[in-house]
């Protein structure tokens, strides 16, 4: 199947672990030039040395806070400034904690909607002009908690769904522009945020994380959670040739999960 990415120009975000990180080596493998961008420097730039030299591709590595406005600002003055083009948005930087509408303090909703909703919105408007070139893709890469909604994890799902929504209605006002606009709803995924929300939720339960993860994965007719490079692998195809007349779409990447609860 031909991907036809090499020579194309990305920007993730969250790109220094977990799923972000999978798909920057996805990407550059591809031979996709990229801009990385995260709040911690050090990794970022480790990792973006290692793909130069591996793949032969250009990084960038900005480090900023996005659920900021400055942070994207930053990171789009930056980008613009190494590149000047952008063929590929993924907005992946998001840590929506774990919480029940009482448990979860109203300054906690904010911030966590800071990043994962204003910050996919802010960044998408602040790149739009560059990928209105033609032919881009941005890829929102949200979370199974859109479609499926659950009591301990209530802000995740309200912002999921709506990106879910943005997305779709991103898809109409991206189309008469070449831009197709998609997500990826992972279910679990082995990260460091994985383990934080199973932390979280269990002392909240006043259960072990080990059972909360047994619980949890009951539901999976997979019965185990992806691996990050399992998510990065639709990114990529969302991003290529070979997904040229999909937009508007959410594809769940769940090992089953949406339809079984
Ligand atoms: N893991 C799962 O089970 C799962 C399931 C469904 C959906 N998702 C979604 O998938 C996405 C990635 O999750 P993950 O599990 O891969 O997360 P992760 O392993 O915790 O990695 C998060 C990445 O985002 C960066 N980041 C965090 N806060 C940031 C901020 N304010 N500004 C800029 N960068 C920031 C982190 O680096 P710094 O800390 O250095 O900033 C890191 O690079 C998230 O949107 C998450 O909601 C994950």
């Amino acid at each position: 199947m031909e991907l036809a990415l090499a020579g194309k120009v990305g920007l993730i975000t969250g790109a220094s672990a977990g799923i972000g990180r999978a798909t920057a080596q996805a990407l550059a493998a591809e031979g996709v030039h990229l801009t990385l961008c995260a709040r911690r420097a050090a990794p970022l730039q480790a990792l973006a040395q290692e793909l130069a030299q591996r793949y032969g591709v250009r990084t960038l590595a900005v480090a900023a806070d996005l659920s900021q406005e400055a942070g994207i600002a930053a990171l789009v003055d930056a980008h613009r400034a190494q590149f000047d083009t952008l063929d590929l948005l993924v907005n992946n930087a998001g840590s929506i904690r774990a919480g029940s509408l009482l448990a979860k303090p109203e300054a906690e909703w904010q911030e966590d909607f800071a990043l994962k909703f204003w910050g996919y919105i802010r960044l998408t408007r602040a790149v739009w002009p560059l990928l209105m070139a033609g032919g881009a893709r941005v890829v929102n890469v949200i979370g199974a908690a859109g479609r499926q909604p659950s009591a301990g994890y209530v802000a995740g799902g309200a912002a999921n769904a709506g990106l879910m929504n943005l997305t779709q209605s991103l898809g109409d006002e991206g189309a008469p522009h070449g831009i197709l606009v998609n997500a990826v709803n992972p279910g679990p995924v082995r990260t460091d945020r994985w383990q934080s929300l199973m932390q979280r939720q269990a002392a909240e339960r006043g259960t072990s994380v080990a059972a909360l993860e047994a619980e949890q994965l009951a539901h999976v007719p997979l019965r185990r959670a992806a691996e990050p490079s399992e998510i990065a692998a639709t990114v990529v195809f969302l991003c290529s040739a070979a997904a040229s007349y999909i937009t508007g779409t959410t594809l769940q990447v769940d090992g089953g999960l949406a339809r079984c609860i």
